[in-house]
C-alpha cells in the first residue's frame, strides 16, 4: 500500500493553522484522499499535562515543558492505537497542527536551543514532514486574532512573538537541506492564503488546484 503524506502547519499563535487545515481536508477529502487531523500538544494524558502548564492551571519549569513536548511527539509518532506511523502505513495522509520546529521555536527561547534539538532527534530521524507549510501573519494581526480569542496562553505576548516568528525563519535557513518548508504569506483573503496551501499540498500527490 502507497504510504500517506505527512503535512505539518507551523505559524504563530493565532496564525490560522486550524481553519487552514480544516479546510486542505475538505479538499483532499473531495479527491478521494483519505485524511487524518491531529495536533501537538496532543489530547494524550502527556498532551493534557502540557495544556495545564501551558495555562498556568499547574506549575511547571520550562525544562520538564521542552521534555514533556518531545515525549508527547514520540508518543504521537509510535503509539500502537492513535500513532500517526500507523496511519501513515495505512495510507492515510495526516495533517499535524505543529511539530517539532514548533519546539525549537517556542521552547527553544527559554532554554538551550541545541538541547531542544537533541531531545526531538528521535522523532526528526523517524517521522520527517513530506512538507512543513508555515503560515505567516505578522505579530500585530496575530495578536488581535488571540485577544478576540480571549485566551492568554503562556507564550502570547507581542514579544514574544516576534521573537518567534523570527526564530522560525532561523529554523528555516538552518534546516532548508532537510526540511520541506513553504511560507504561505497569511494576511489577505483566506481564500488567497486556502488556494496557496492547497496548491503547496496538491503538488505531493502530482496534483493541481
Ligand atoms: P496550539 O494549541 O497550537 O496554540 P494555537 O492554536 O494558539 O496555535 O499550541 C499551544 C501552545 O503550545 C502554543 O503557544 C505553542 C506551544 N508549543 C510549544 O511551546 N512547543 C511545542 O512543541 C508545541 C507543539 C507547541
Amino acid at each position: 500500500m502507497k504510504r500517506g503524506k505527512f503535512i505539518v502547519f507551523e505559524g504563530t499563535d493565532g496564525s490560522g493553522k486550524s481553519t487552514q487545515m480544516k479546510l486542505l481536508k475538505e479538499e483532499l477529502s473531495r479527491r478521494g484522499i483519505p485524511v487524518y487531523c491531529t495536533h501537538e500538544p496532543t489530547d494524550s494524558p502527556i498532551g493534557s499535562v502540557l495544556r495545564a502548564a501551558l495555562t498556568g492551571k499547574i506549575e511547571a519549569n520550562e525544562h520538564s515543558i521542552a521534555l514533556m513536548f518531545a515525549a508527547d511527539r514520540v508518543d504521537h509518532i509510535q503509539n500502537a492505537v492513535y500513532g500517526m506511523e500507523q496511519k501513515l502505513k495505512e495510507g492515510v495522509t495526516v495533517l499535524c497542527d505543529r511539530y517539532y520546529l514548533s519546539s525549537f521555536a517556542y521552547n527553544g527561547g527559554f532554554v538551550p536551543l541545541e538541547w531542544v534539538i537533541e531531545l526531538n532527534r528521535p522523532a526528526m530521524e523517524r517521522l520527517r514532514p513530506d512538507l512543513t507549510l508555515f503560515l505567516d501573519v505578522s505579530v500585530e494581526e496575530c495578536m488581535r486574532r488571540v485577544q478576540r480569542r480571549g485566551e492568554a496562553e503562556r507564550y502570547e505576548s507581542c514579544e514574544r512573538q516576534t521573537l518567534i516568528r523570527a526564530k522560525y525563519f532561523e529554523l528555516f535557513e538552518r534546516f532548508k537541506e532537510t526540511e520541506h518548508v513553504v511560507v504561505i504569506p497569511s494576511e489577505a483573503r483566506r481564500e488567497e492564503t486556502q488556494n496557496r496551501v492547497k496548491r503547496a499540498a496538491l503538488a505531493l500527490f502530482g496534483e493541481e488546484l
